[in-house]
């Protein structure tokens, strides 16, 4: 485990956010047997949580600034520091009574992201890594899984949804390409935890396009403090700004990087 102040506050605002996901997962699965469903309910849960980490964070770390899914940017009077906040990263999930969701928390510093936070609630799974302290589940560190040979990788993915349709032609190409050539794919549907599987050596490799930064930023810094290699999914360094990514250990993310080129 990593004990720094900034780790301290980090999982202290997960964790303060995470109990009240917790509590309205068990509400979201009553309103699932309803005729209205739990749809609005899930965005109040949502909007919720994001509130508790924004005061939590704004509270220890005064001057920070953010860039939040609900919210929005928020400007800073210490401009080297922003946080990056998804308070329910794989809503979808959440709103079928899935326990794969988490809340995420990324820190850049001067441009660079240098902490993050992945918190499932459900499983009371905390991811953290900051640069230079490894990454961590609970108290055990973490390291991408060693495997090499393509053939057998378990390979995740984001599948982009209807709302999103414009995105499934290259999804389809790349789908089949990936399909084609590795052991098998996975979809869990939430980005950040994605990586953390990565990080964790779970999943052997991970590419998803279509994304925003505050899925991405957390999950960043877990893959490359467990020794993985971070891309965007064209092989370049532009993550947060092209939305996309490609990771997975040395030969595992030539590989997919490949595969994807070849689609
Ligand atoms: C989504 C999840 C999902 C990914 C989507 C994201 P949300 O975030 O990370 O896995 O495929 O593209 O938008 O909406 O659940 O916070
Ligand atoms: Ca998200
Ligand atoms: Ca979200």
């Amino acid at each position: 485990m990593i004990r720094s102040a900034l780790m301290n506050v980090m999982t202290s605002a997960a964790i303060k956010a995470g109990r009240g996901l917790k509590r309205d997962l068990g509400e979201v699965e009553n309103l699932q047997v309803s005729l209205k469903g739990p749809g609005d309910f899930v965005s109040a849960a949502d909007k919720k949580a994001e509130k508790v980490l924004f005061e939590e964070l704004n509270k220890a770390r005064p001057g920070y600034g953010f860039l939040m899914e609900e919210q929005g940017a928020v400007e800073g009077s210490d401009k080297s520091h922003r946080w990056f906040i998804d308070p329910l990263d794989g809503t979808t999930n959440f709103l079928h009574g899935l326990p794969v969701f988490a809340v995420s928390i990324g820190l850049e510093r001067e441009g660079q992201m240098i902490a993050g936070v992945v918190y499932n609630p459900a499983t009371d799974e905390m991811y953290v890594a900051e640069k230079g302290q490894g990454a961590w589940l609970n108290n055990r560190r973490l390291r991408v899984a060693a495997r090499n040979d393509f053939a057998t990788a378990l390979v995740g993915c984001g599948i982009p949804p209807l709302a999103r349709a414009h995105h499934h032609p290259r999804f389809k190409e790349e789908l089949s390409a990936v399909i084609a050539r590795c052991g098998n794919v996975r979809r869990m549907g939430a980005a950040s935890l994605d990586l953390a599987m990565v990080a964790a050596g779970r999943l052997d490799c991970y590419w998803e396009r279509g994304l925003s930064p505050w899925d991405l930023a957390a999950g960043m810094v877990l893959v490359r403090e467990a020794g993985g290699y971070v891309s965007d999914a064209d092989g370049g360094e532009r993550m947060l700004e092209a939305g996309s990514i490609c990771v997975g250990n040395e030969q595992m993310h030539r590989a997919l990087l490949a595969t994807l080129k070849s689609a």
